[in-house]
């Protein structure tokens, strides 16, 4: 009977031990300050890159934060949009949507080899990257927009071509399938019509939009919901799509138009302001004010510059939480496009 009872109580010894390092295990999540111990001046370094690379060209700040996104959505924010394809695998790298479009990557090659020097095999990629975006978004709202971003993911050793496609959302979505995609991400409505507002900076080729100026459907050729002395502007900038041309032809007439042409490099509210003008350039901007699903969210955030700014911060610290990899999961990767060589 004792040693039954001692039995007994060392099985419950085991499942409390077991279920405390199991609620550790799944709660090793991101820390604030994780290298201030292991590698005091990552921060700063990568700070010390990106203010260099937009000092010389203001657009690798929407460049950056883009690449953030397209790493998290596709099997989490791993820096896994960062590694080069290989003879036989295809990465995520050269899909349509991030090649030739996604910009930036030189800038975190820089900020690891410097990183590398100060302390080495111990930053991953995905937290230079993710620091990267913070910095970008900081520098191009005029520092209205800062935030302190966790760390301690590690780098992923997989990236599949076919994950773009299945995760991230081309431009022509409706306000239904924007909602799901974000959903399946456990980001809210909200939280997607705020991180949308993204779209107030950068550019986007032509190629993403030019069906809503030229060949809408067989009763409009121009989209309806589309203000007409916007896609009047947007066709004198964007030849109408040719088919008789070669890829390298069509390459090289798809050129870039702004998200914003009036502050293309201010990281403000304003997008939510020119989709209530019809002045929303991708058909998955517009859809947010049309819908009656997200309009409510647009016209808030059209109406408060600074809700919108401490949203689109906390947005973006939940986005670079998904799906990470910590503890001894992955790897630190020497450098961000190759996997280390073991
Ligand atoms: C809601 C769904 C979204 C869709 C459908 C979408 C789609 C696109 C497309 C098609 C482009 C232009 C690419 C090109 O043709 O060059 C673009 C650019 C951009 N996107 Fe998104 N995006 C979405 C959400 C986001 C989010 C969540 C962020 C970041 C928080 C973001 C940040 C950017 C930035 C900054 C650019 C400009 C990039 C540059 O100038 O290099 N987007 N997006
Ligand atoms: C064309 O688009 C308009 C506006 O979205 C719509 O009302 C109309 O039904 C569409 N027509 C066809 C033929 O698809």
């Amino acid at each position: 009977m004792v040693k039954m009872h001692a039995i007994l109580s060392i099985a419950t010894l085991v499942i409390v031990i077991l279920s405390v390092s199991t609620t550790l295990a799944s709660s090793t999540s991101l820390k604030y300050g994780f290298y201030k111990t292991t590698c005091p001046s990552a921060e700063a370094i990568v700070r010390r890159a990106v203010n260099k690379a937009v000092s010389l060209n203001p657009g690798i700040t929407a460049g950056l934060i883009r690449m953030h996104f397209h790493d998290c959505f596709v099997r989490g924010c791993d820096g896994s949009v960062l590694l080069d394809s290989i003879p036989g695998i295809r990465s995520e790298r050269d899909h349509p949507a991030n090649n030739p479009s996604l910009r930036g990557f030189e800038v975190i090659n820089e900020a690891k080899a410097q990183i590398e020097a100060a302390c080495p095999k111990t930053v991953s990629c995905a937290d230079i990257l993710a620091f990267a975006a913070r910095d970008s978004a900081r520098k191009v709202s005029g520092g209205r927009i800062d935030y302190s971003v966790p760390s301690g993911r590690r780098d992923g050793r997989v990236s599949i071509f076919d994950e773009v496609t299945q995760n991230l959302p081309p431009p022509t979505f409706s306000a239904e399938q924007l909602i799901d995609n974000f959903d399946r991400k456990g980001l809210s409505v909200d939280e997607m019509v705020t991180l949308s507002g993204a779209h107030s900076i950068g550019v986007s080729h032509c190629s993403s939009f030019s069906k809503r100026l030229y060949s809408f459907n067989a009763t409009f050729p121009q989209d309806p919901s589309m203000d007409p002395d916007f896609a009047r502007l947007l066709r004198s900038k964007c030849p109408p799509p040719q088919s008789q041309q070669s890829q390298s032809q069509i390459q090289n007439l798809d050129s870039t138009v702004a998200f914003d042409g009036s502050t293309p490099n201010d990281l403000d509210n304003m997008y939510y302001k020119r989709l209530k003008n019809n002045r929303g350039l991708l058909t998955s901007d517009q859809i947010l004010v049309n819908s009656g699903l997200t309009k409510r969210m647009v016209l808030k955030n059209a109406r408060h510059a600074a809700i919108w700014n401490v949203k689109f911060a906390k947005a973006m610290v939940h986005m670079g939480n998904l799906d990470v990899l910590t503890g001894s999961q992955g790897e630190i990767r020497e450098y961000c496009s190759v996997v280390n060589f073991i």
